[in-house]
């Protein structure tokens, strides 16, 4: 593969579609995402699966040989990406709870912010709910400043101010020495994607933007969209610089079921349904994922045969014949391009998947894509008899 794992900051700009911001007068300044923290019905085998397939790095490791009799959690790492998958070790483990309700998926969506008591504060003011109070966590490496607000469904924000640490995660953890067992996948987070209960999209995009002084990005997929193709509506708000993007789902009434109904009767609430992972070579990753064994979405042969695509995507860096044989999506808008391709659902519920992503100058996600996506969906919800 020639994925490039020292990307430099300009780099990171373009992969990830960055914007400059002034941090001075933002109410709740995010420097980025600190971590993804799944639950899980097995962490010792998803942070192996993330091992061989992800190609990411165990770093660091807390469980009943460090103290924690409740529960494993691995810390594994791949380029700015760090994922932490925990499981319950004790049958009294709260995460047995969660699993049992949830399925596999992502519990926190913590980020990584300069002031936290400044954003708790901020956050509170605005009417957020502080579920666990700014305060200090340290051991020989330093100290963390860290605090938690809930966001939609059981889903939190942990806040995690580490510039005075130097330990491998967060106190409680010992550093592991686990190699990736394979080439990494890609090289950054580009946003997370949240399902929202019907009609409640607008709340959510409120609260990110009242509570957290995200804004709204152009980019949704409004009723006309939803009806036809999609059954859903989709908003995007966005930290300052862009580096965390949210865009958030709801259902919509289209002509059958709703792919984020399923979601919501299998996940028993809102969640986290995707998480799009950025890659500067798509075409590396897919070939090898899928000699891995990772099954992407495919896309049907008519998509790329349809002279409107053409047209729609001007010149891109590949022939659409390398983006037709494994199944990649393009989308184009007035800043640049994208390519995209969507996995199947990770765990064992027809949850949470991954996406992933390479930018061209767009900052879009995808919306062009979304008749053909959608399509392809269906199918894949009809075979499961969901549809
Ligand atoms: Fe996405």
């Amino acid at each position: 593969m020639s994925i490039d794992h020292d990307l430099s900051t300009d780099q990171l700009h373009r992969l990830l579609g960055l914007v400059d911001h002034d941090a001075g007068d933002d109410p709740f300044p995010v420097t980025g995402w600190d971590a993804v923290v799944w639950v899980v019905g097995n962490a010792a085998q998803t942070a192996l699966h993330h091992r061989l397939v992800l190609g990411m790095e165990l770093v660091a490791y807390s469980g009943p040989e460090t103290g924690n009799a409740d529960h494993h959690a691995y810390v594994l790492q791949a380029g700015h990406v760090r994922f932490v998958v925990t499981g319950g070790v004790d049958p009294a483990s709260p995460l047995h709870d969660r699993h049992r309700l949830h399925g596999d998926g992502v519990a926190d969506i913590a980020l990584e912010v300069p002031d936290v008591d400044r954003c708790v504060a901020h956050a509170r003011s605005a009417g957020a709910t502080v579920l666990v109070e700014p305060h200090d966590v340290s051991d020989e490496h330093g100290t963390v400043r860290t605090a938690a607000i809930a966001t939609y469904g059981d889903t939190r924000h942990t806040l995690v101010d580490r510039s005075r640490y130097d330990g491998p995660y967060l106190p409680g953890y010992i550093a592991a020495n686990g190699p990736a067992l394979a080439t990494p996948a890609f090289q950054a987070l580009d946003h997370v994607v949240g399902n929202v209960e019907l009609g409640r999209m607008d709340e959510w995009v409120a609260f990110y933007t009242r509570v957290m002084g995200f804004t709204n990005m152009a980019e949704f997929v409004g009723a006309d969209i939803a009806t036809d193709y999609s059954a859903l509506m989709s908003k995007v708000v966005a930290s300052g610089d862009r580096r965390v993007k949210f865009p958030l789902n709801e259902p919509a009434r289209g002509r059958r079921r709703s792919q984020i109904d399923e979601y919501l009767d299998f996940h028993a609430g809102p969640g986290v349904q995707h998480l799009a992972l950025a890659t500067d070579d798509i075409l590396a990753t897919v070939d090898a994922l899928r000699a891995r064994g990772i099954e992407f979405l495919p896309t049907p042969a008519s998509y790329y045969s349809d002279p409107a695509l053409r047209a729609r995507i001007g010149d891109v860096r590949v022939d659409i014949e390398e983006l037709a044989a494994r199944g990649i999506l393009v989308d184009r808008d007035e800043d640049g391009y994208l390519l995209q391709i969507f996995t199947r659902p990770v765990g064992d519920r027809p949850t949470v998947f991954f996406e992933f992503i390479e930018r061209h100058g767009s900052l879009g996600f995808g919306k062009g894509n979304f008749k053909a996506l959608f399509e392809a969906i269906e199918r894949e919800q009809a075979r499961r008899g969901n549809f």
